[in-house]
């Protein structure tokens, strides 16, 4: 446990904030936001999700990144030196076992995503002229085990390739080259469905509020998404706050890597809505969004072609900087605490994951009919992280942070790095005050009591 000389550290203040942000922009941004935007009534939902990032999303955050950084260890080891109670160490032992769980199920869709790649190369999109065929190959796709569970290992192998070389040289280096590979391609998409004619109803759509739509239920959804998007709960934030220098300024990152999250998601809705709404199709598909009517708007678009490539690859870029933090959270945990070489860790726990995806992957096929809850097993584990296990976690770290490491002892460490802000803005201090120990708890509690069906 006293590896801690030789811990890696971020080799820049970018560097980090990069890979953050790549841990924040995932499949959440790209695939579900715009989805769920489009099921709860677009502008509306928007304006209520955009609160909850800001009152629950940003304290939360900083909360995370910070007790990383000031304990210098993966959140097992973070949660232990804070407290020194077996109790709060199995809570960050949680956060290990929600990265696995995970990365077991987002790394199927990811899969899709690659494999979606091919397909868009090979021009399998330009006979669907309306979503059913579209719908028919998908199912066709993801029903083919080889298909399916080949692309899951070929998108593992890729975040195993990354982690194996470390902080510096895997992480931070290949979200510098893939964050900004990811804007321009994002902004090239935008660009292209607000040219589109009749594109200006998708715009209405995401800007015009229509309140009819918000409901207790959308709200509820809206808070947990927040939570998934920032990729908070789990102790992802934790492990990469704990590669930064006590030079850093903690607020100011975190605001900077909301702002990116949120930015990016808006965008992405703004090229997809553009271009479903210019091409007649239905925003209000539900997961298929992306998988099912994307495709048949790209066979309708002039230059579909070249734009389907460009969509999948971004949501292969947007989906591999997210896996890899997943990944990272278990390396560090048996680096740290267990004494492991970050290659044995990586080969040992990248194969595992494969293990524990493959019933995911089943789901869509031969395990269709296996049911847990009333849930196919890829529902069920995506139900448990994203419903319980993050939302629990935030709960739990929120608490952690305000009550029982101390909310004063805390401020101190937090003023490593921020002194400026301490000086000239105190009032930001004392609102992070106020929301992490007394709205952030008790929301996410209703959250969680919802999820599990007792609101
Ligand atoms: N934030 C990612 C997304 O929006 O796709 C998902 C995620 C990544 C959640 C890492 C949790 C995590 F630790």
């Amino acid at each position: 446990m006293s590896k801690n000389k030789q811990r890696e550290h971020w080799g820049s203040k970018i560097g980090f904030i990069l890979a953050a942000a790549g841990s924040a922009v995932g499949l959440g941004n790209i695939w579900k936001f715009p989805y769920i935007a489009g099921e709860n009534g677009g502008a509306a939902f928007i304006l209520v999700y955009l609160i909850c990032i800001a009152i629950i999303g940003l304290p939360v955050l900083i909360a995370e990144v910070l007790m990383g950084r000031t304990t210098q260890r993966n959140p097992v080891g973070a949660f232990r030196k804070l407290s020194n109670s077996p109790f709060w160490a199995s809570v960050g032992g949680l956060g290990v076992l929600a990265g696995f769980v995970i990365l077991s199920f987002y790394a199927v869709v990811a899969g899709w995503s690659f494999g979606y790649i091919v397909e868009a190369f090979k021009g399998s999109f330009s006979n669907f002229s309306k979503v059913g065929a579209s719908g028919d190959y998908f199912t066709s796709l993801t029903g083919n085990i080889y298909w399916i569970v080949g692309y899951l290992a070929v998108f593992i192998a890729l975040t195993m390739s990354i982690v194996y070389f470390g902080v510096q040289k895997g992480i931070e280096r290949a979200s510098k080259i893939m964050m900004p590979l990811l804007i321009v391609i994002l902004l090239i998409l935008m660009v292209r469905g607000l040219t589109l004619p009749g594109s200006g109803k998708g715009l209405e759509f995401l800007l015009k509020p229509d309140w009819s739509h918000i409901t207790g239920q959308a709200v509820l959804i809206a808070l947990g998404h927040a939570f998934f998007t920032l990729s908070l709960g789990m102790g992802a934030m934790m492990t990469y706050g704990s590669y930064m220098s006590k030079e850093d300024n903690i607020p100011s990152a975190a605001l900077q890597i909301v702002f990116l999250d949120t930015i990016i998601a808006l965008i992405a809705g703004i090229a997809i809505f553009t271009a479903v709404f210019a091409t007649a199709e239905n925003p209000a598909v539900g997961p298929g969004l992306i998988f099912h009517t994307l495709p048949v708007v790209f066979s309708k678009m002039a230059g579909g072609y070249i734009f389907g490539i460009l969509f999948f690859i971004l949501l292969t870029i947007a989906a591999l900087t997210s896996a890899i933090s997943l990944l990272e959270v278990v390396i560090a945990y048996f680096v740290d605490e267990r004494g492991w070489k970050r290659h044995n860790a990586v080969i040992t726990f990248g194969f595992i994951t494969f293990l524990v995806g493959i019933p995911s992957a089943l789901s869509f096929n031969v395990m269709s009919d296996f049911k847990i809850f009333g849930l196919n097993f890829f529902d069920f584990v995506d139900f448990l992280a994203s419903n319980i296990l993050l939302p629990l976690g935030g709960l739990l770290i929120s608490i952690f942070v305000a009550w029982i490491w101390g909310f004063d002892k805390a401020l101190a460490n937090l003023k490593s790095g921020a002194e400026n802000l301490f000086e000239r803005n105190f009032w930001i201090v004392s609102t992070w005050k106020v929301f992490i120990k007394y709205f952030a708890p008790v929301l996410i509690f209703i959250v969680l009591l919802n999820s599990i069906g007792i609101l």
